[in-house]
């Protein structure tokens, strides 16, 4: 859908926040708390940015953009959007929900990864649950949002950290997860780095896959097309589409006619999963978590392969 970039305003260091509104004065479709947007500044060129909004806003989606160095291209364009500007969006998608039935929930950012962290605080201020976020940024200029994070109903529930500066201190992921408990959930975004380290403290703790929930933003890099070639059979069809080593699973099938929806293209996104029915994936990406890779029941074509010679897709 087109929507009118009814603002842009620099929030924080290489930060700029877009508030984006129908171009007839009607409501948005709803989202929820975690999902994103697809969107298209440029021809060509699609990336996914979370709502960081509340939910309950139904007149317009706000979203952030950090200006990448390395940016293939996205972040780039988005910055050099204005206001007034018509933009191309898909309708909020979300792999990251919240589990609303949780006693209490940790919400964790890293740098940009504050977006849909953001928006799940309001949504949880707003039903009255009890929630901590913790925030953690290089220094004080690269924070964004803070006015909202310092307003009444997030203030006592929301903390800085901050590497470098007067104030510097770091976030101890072991004591802010403490002991693991069925109705205690924590949510984690932000770079790679930040999000193992969480990830690692909480299975050292002994958290629960299902009670860890984490939104990576996009790969460090595309992933590397390497492995040796192998098989896709489909079901449905039984025909046999051959991967060579050097192309991806997703590109072999589009060569055979066969469309799967994709997005990212970095597995991040969980757009193209596919389920899988036999053969054993070598998932290379980071969506699924270590549960559902253990599986083998699902992988992503856009950048995982095939441990087995033959792997068979429900296609
Ligand atoms: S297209 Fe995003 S994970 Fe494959």
């Amino acid at each position: 859908m087109k929507v009118l970039i009814a603002s842009k305003t620099v929030v924080a260091t290489d930060i700029v926040s877009f508030e984006l509104v129908s171009t007839d004065g009607r409501n948005l479709p709803a989202f929820s708390a975690g999902a994103h947007i697809d969107v298209t500044p440029t021809a060509g060129v699609t990336r996914q940015y979370s709502l960081l909004n509340s939910p309950a806003e139904t007149h317009r989606y706000r979203i952030a953009v950090l200006r990448e160095p390395n940016s293939r291209g996205g972040s780039r364009a988005m910055h050099a959007l204005a206001m007034g500007e018509i933009l191309e969006i898909g309708e909020p998608r979300n792999h990251f929900p919240l589990d609303e039935t949780a006693r209490h929930s940790i919400l964790l950012a890293g740098g940009i990864g504050i977006t849909p962290i953001l928006s799940m605080a309001e949504r949880l201020a707003q039903a009255g649950a009890s929630f901590e976020l913790h925030y953690c940024v290089r220094d004080e200029d690269r924070a964004a949002f803070r006015e909202r994070l310092s307003a009444a109903d997030l203030l006592h529930r929301a903390k800085l950290y901050t590497d470098i500066g007067a104030n510097a201190s770091h976030i101890s992921f072991d004591e802010v997860f403490g002991a693991p408990a069925d109705d205690k959930h924590f949510y984690v975004c932000g770079p790679g780095g930040f999000i193992e380290a969480a990830l690692s403290s909480a299975t050292r703790l002994g958290w629960r896959d299902s009670n860890q929930h984490r939104e990576f933003f996009g790969a460090a890099s595309a992933p590397a097309i390497q492995g040796g070639a192998f098989t896709i059979e489909l079901a449905k069809s039984g025909r046999r589409v051959e991967v060579t080593a050097d192309e991806t699973a997703f590109a072999a099938l589009a060569r055979a006619g066969v469309e799967i929806p994709t997005s990212c293209e970095q597995g991040v996104c969980g757009t193209c999963l596919t389920r899988v029915l036999g053969g054993k994936p070598d998932h290379r990406d980071l969506y699924l978590t270590e549960a559902e890779k253990a599986a083998n029941d699902q992988f992503l074509p856009c950048c995982s392969r095939s441990l087995s010679p033959v792997l068979v897709v429900d296609l």
